[in-house]
Order: C-alpha cells, then sequence, then structure tokens
C-alpha cells in the first residue's frame, strides 16, 4: 500500500525529514532527525520547530513563517540554507536545509529536509589549519 511504502522509506532516510504545520508546531519527525538532535519523537511532536535550533533564529522563526505567509516571499523554501542546529544535550551541529510547502488534505505544511553538514565541516577546518 502506498502509505505503508512511503513511511518506510521516510523512515529509513538517510537525511532527518520533520514536518511543520502553518504555525511551526512539528508534526512528524523521522528516526535520522531524532538520532540527529537527539530527541525522542515524542518530545518534539507537538512543539515549536524553533526548539532545535539557537539564539537569535529560535526567538525570530515564528515571524520567519508568517512574514513568508503574507508575502509569499520565500527566504529559504525552493533555495535552501546552511543553518545551525540545536541539539538536546546542548551542542550545535551545521546542516544543509530545503524546506518545501506542501499542499495536504486542504491544508498547507512545511516540510524541511536536514541533511547534517558537521563532517564536511570538520574537514574544511582541519584543512584550514595546515594553510
Ligand atoms: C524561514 C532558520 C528549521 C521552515 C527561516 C529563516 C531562517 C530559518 C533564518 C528566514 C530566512 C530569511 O528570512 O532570510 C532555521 C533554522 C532552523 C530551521 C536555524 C534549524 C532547526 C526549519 C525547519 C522547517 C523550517 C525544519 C520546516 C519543517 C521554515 C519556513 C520558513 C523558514 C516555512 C519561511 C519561508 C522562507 O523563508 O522561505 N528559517 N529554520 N525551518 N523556515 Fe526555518
Amino acid at each position: 500500500e502506498n502509505a505503508a511504502l512511503l513511511k518506510a522509506i521516510i523512515d529509513n532516510a538517510i537525511d532527518g525529514i520533520i514536518t511543520i504545520d502553518g504555525r511551526g508546531i512539528v508534526e512528524t519527525i523521522n528516526p535520522s532527525a531524532c538520532k540527529l538532535f537527539l530527541y525522542a519523537p515524542e518530545e518534539v511532536i507537538g512543539n515549536n520547530i524553533s526548539m532545535l535550533m539557537p539564539t537569535p533564529y529560535k526567538e525570530n522563526h515564528d515571524h520567519y513563517i508568517g512574514r513568508y505567509q503574507q508575502t509569499r516571499e520565500a527566504h529559504i523554501i525552493g533555495i535552501g540554507r546552511e543553518v545551525t542546529g540545536l541539539r538536546k544535550d546542548g551542542t550545535m551541529f551545521p546542516f544543509r536545509l530545503a524546506v518545501s510547502e506542501v499542499q495536504f488534505a486542504e491544508r498547507k505544511i512545511f516540510t524541511g529536509f536536514i541533511h547534517d553538514l558537521s563532517r564536511e565541516k570538520e574537514a574544511e577546518e582541519q584543512l584550514r589549519d595546515y594553510a
């Protein structure tokens, strides 16, 4: 069945996948995203996505979403951005964020794809130290 296949794909994806509603509340989080942020799904679902980011993004993220909904002007949707994630243990990590807007069952949700860049950044820094 289609829904079961989709769930298997998302559950086994290498990248983290998180969906939020129009107010930034997390609706789903896949195992890869849980592993990256060190949270269990039930600790994140129902809470604002801003819990997964450091200051000043944490304080401003609702406004970013609201501004997009008012202006339809995308700053990340369909473009992507390198951003910083905040783990449960307080440490941070860089990742490539891709966001898309999805029309689903008469409402709009946002999906975020999270591609961890920790390894690449570490290698980059080591190379810089040699120079
Ligand atoms: C917008 C940061 C995660 C959905 C933004 C903007 C920033 C940002 C800085 C505004 C960009 C600008 O105005 O130039 C972050 C950080 C994240 C994060 C640091 C780390 C966890 C997510 C996730 C989703 C998401 C996982 C979706 C599931 C959105 C939406 C917008 C937005 C819908 C408004 C549309 C747009 O600007 O294109 N975010 N974000 N964000 N973010 Fe996030």
